[in-house]
């Protein structure tokens, strides 16, 4: 049984909030659906026409002659960066403050748009003078700062296309990236301080571009965070504060086409190399705007925070662009939500007086452990009155954590927002309408106006409600996926494979839609992809990680459910010597995970590593993968092993190393 059929439970919309919001009913959902149904183009070139400032109008919304290749708004040239800040200086909002930013240590500045604006075009200045250009590459490996969303803002200003990378992630991971995206340049700082502690960026960059292999990158710009000790290469590195000195405070946008990409994110998806997806310019930042209005229903008096970071999307579409395009006023944190204490969240809700708060599900699960082992972090110790609207994201919320969130963090006048979307969607697809959606704890309800979501099965037939299946989106919307980047032909096989007809895009995802309600609720990846703590990571990439290690013979990586990350990474690794016990087998394990650490980055660490003489394979020589989940949860093996090679080796799998 799914979550969603066992949930009876259901939160109307709050009055007061649903007689304000921009999109107030049912009724008026349903509207927005029927209009899209009735003139798909017609719906969004309204939007877009709305919402963006063209420099060029477009002639035509939605180009499907190169279908997958989807294009939108053909002929219309516009800047992000523009949209996102010089249109803001215009209404009224010079003064007001676009970021509100807290440090690590609690140190706190202001910043206003028009401070933002004046930085974004020296940054950008200083770019150029560096000789990047429209159409450069730019790798972005930066702490959550007001100067990485700035260094986002000014490759958007002069048609640079970006590509942040986590900064997690390892030089090898870095430097694949780098080397992927062809970058000219790389933006980073000394050093990143999260919880109390200093993570060396530009040694990574450093260790990442040693040697030929990146000698394309020109220029490594640092922004000096700490002020820690690194080593400026002679005419490569550059002090960020001496590229911008003297760099006029004014910049005329690069007027680009509607479809010149902003931006390229890599992520995981089931073979070893992650894919770097290209977005758009006027489709994504269209619908940044407009989920910012729809979903999070923004006005000029929020104070909106989204904890994401912006190595991810959601730290693009959610902090980088979709706020400032709205004229909002947003909290970005540099730290941890355990640093001081697991009360950090709380207390800045409180002190800022958020009124949206957008974070994940794992946020949320380990907070509610904190509070429990220690009522001084309970959300209830805090005020936090100034909150509406509540969100979540990046995984499926249990329903006991929703109902937590509901009670303790919204004081059950807040509505919860569960936003399902991917890095490939460029912003929210199924979600409620806080002014409108009934909500029910687990599912995320149903597809904005103008997204075709849809569960099918392996043909592409429609499903009826009740039956899992396929998750799909049936036709195409300004702010999806473009390409990945230099492999057209991955893009088409991974989101619009010709067993669906070639047309329709594949989220990746099962799901089921309620039998009474339409609901959906997405039921976890139909592919090897897994969801630890909401960060993305293929089984593949871990497993090349994993047969990388000299004394590794072979690896097979599944998922395993687990209470606070929402699934854990579970190694089944065989060696090329003996099968290890004891002292030897916590060493080595501890050492298995420390490489991991350092080829993808620390958040690819397998959880658990256990040790066989061989794996599970079927007389083909197939790895059974149902199998080692079966054994990664510890559950009885029910199923048929007839076709098992060698079964006495299940045995063996059962054991975990404690490290
Ligand atoms: O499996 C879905 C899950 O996260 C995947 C997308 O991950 P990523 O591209 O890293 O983007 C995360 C931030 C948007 C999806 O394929 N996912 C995301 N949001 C939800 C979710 N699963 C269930 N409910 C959600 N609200």
């Amino acid at each position: 049984m799914t979550i969603h059929e066992s949930e009876m439970r259901v939160f109307l919309p709050p009055v007061a909030l649903a007689e304000r919001a921009t999109v107030s009913s049912m009724e008026a959902y349903t509207a927005m659906c029927t209009a899209a149904d009735e003139d798909y183009e017609g719906f969004w070139a309204k939007l877009a026409n709305e919402n963006l400032h063209w420099h060029k109008p477009f002639t035509k919304t939605l180009n499907e002659s190169d279908a997958p290749f989807y294009r939108w708004f053909d002929d219309g040239r516009l800047n992000v960066s523009y949209n996102c800040l010089d249109r803001n200086l215009q209404h009224g909002n010079a003064d007001k403050t676009a970021v509100i930013f807290e440090a690590d240590d609690g140190e706190i500045t202001n910043i206003t748009y028009s401070d933002m604006h004046e930085r974004v075009c020296q940054f950008a200045n200083g770019l150029k003078s560096l000789g990047i250009k429209k159409g450069d590459r730019v790798v972005i490996y930066m702490p959550m700062s007001v100067e990485g969303i700035v260094a986002m803002q000014a490759c958007a200003r002069i048609g640079a296309t970006h590509s942040v990378v986590f900064g997690g992630f390892s030089a090898k991971s870095l430097q694949e990236r780098i080397i992927d995206a062809g970058a000219v340049a790389v933006i980073t700082a000394d050093e990143q301080v999260r919880g109390g502690k200093r993570l060396p960026l530009k040694t990574i960059v450093d260790e990442a571009i040693n040697g030929d292999v990146c000698d394309f990158v020109r220029n490594v710009i640092v922004y000096r965070r700490t002020g820690g000790d690194v080593e400026m290469i002679a005419d490569r590195d550059l002090w960020l504060h001496e590229v911008i000195a003297d760099q006029p405070a004014d910049c005329e946008p690069e007027w680009v086409d509607a479809e010149h990409p902003l931006f390229i994110l890599y992520t995981s998806g089931s073979t070893g190399k992650p894919k770097g997806v290209q977005h758009s310019s006027a489709g994504y930042l269209l619908w940044a705007m407009l989920t910012m209005k729809w979903t999070f229903d923004i006005k000029p008096t929020d104070i909106f925070w989204c904890t994401a970071d912006i190595g991810w999307v959601t730290g693009h579409t959610y902090i980088a662009y979709g706020p400032l395009a709205v004229g909002a006023t947003q909290i970005v944190f540099e730290g941890v939500p355990t640093y001081p204490n697991a009360g950090r969240f709380w207390d800045m809700i409180a002190k800022h007086k958020a009124t949206i708060f957008y974070t994940a599900p794992t946020a949320i699960r380990s907070l509610i452990k904190a509070a429990d082992a220690d009522a001084e972090v309970h959300p209830k110790k805090y005020d936090l009155s100034s909150l509406r609207l509540l969100g979540s994201v990046g995984e499926p919320i249990n329903p006991e954590a929703w109902m937590w969130y509901y009670r303790n963090v919204g004081n059950e006048h807040c509505p919860i927002v569960d936003t399902f979307w991917q890095t490939e969607t460029g912003g929210h697809m199924i979600t409620p309408l806080p002014g409108a959606t009934p909500m029910v704890p687990g599912s995320c309800t149903m597809p904005l106006p103008g997204i075709m979501a849809a569960v099918v099965d392996e043909t592409g037939n429609d499903l009826p409600n009740g039956q899992g299946g396929i998750l799909v989106v049936k036709r195409p919307w300004p702010s999806m996926i473009r390409t990945i980047w230099g492999d057209p032909e991955r893009f088409k096989k991974s989101y619009f494979p010709e067993e669906l007809g070639g047309k329709i895009y594949l989220a990746g995802d099962g799901a089921v839609r309620n039998d009474k309600t339409g609901y959906f609720t997405i039921t976890g990846r139909i592919d090897d992809v897994l969801n630890v703590s909401g960060h993305r990571m293929g089984t593949m990439e871990i497993e090349s990680a994993l047969v990388a290690n000299p004394l590794v013979a072979e690896a097979a990586v599944v998922g395993k459910p687990d209470e606070t990350t929402g699934e854990s990474i579970c190694a089944f690794v065989v060696l090329k010597r003996a099968r290890p016990s004891g002292e030897e087998a916590r060493q080595i394990a501890k050492e298995l995970r420390d490489w991991v650490a350092r080829e993808i980055g620390p958040i690819a660490k397998p959880k658990e590593i256990r040790f066989g003489d061989n794996l599970p394979k079927t007389r083909s020589g197939k790895i059974m993968r149902r199998l080692l989940r079966v054994l990664a949860k510890g559950e009885q093996i029910t199923q048929d092993i007839s076709t098992l090679e060698n079964p006495a080796i299940l045995q063996q799998l059962k054991t975990v190393v404690t490290t």
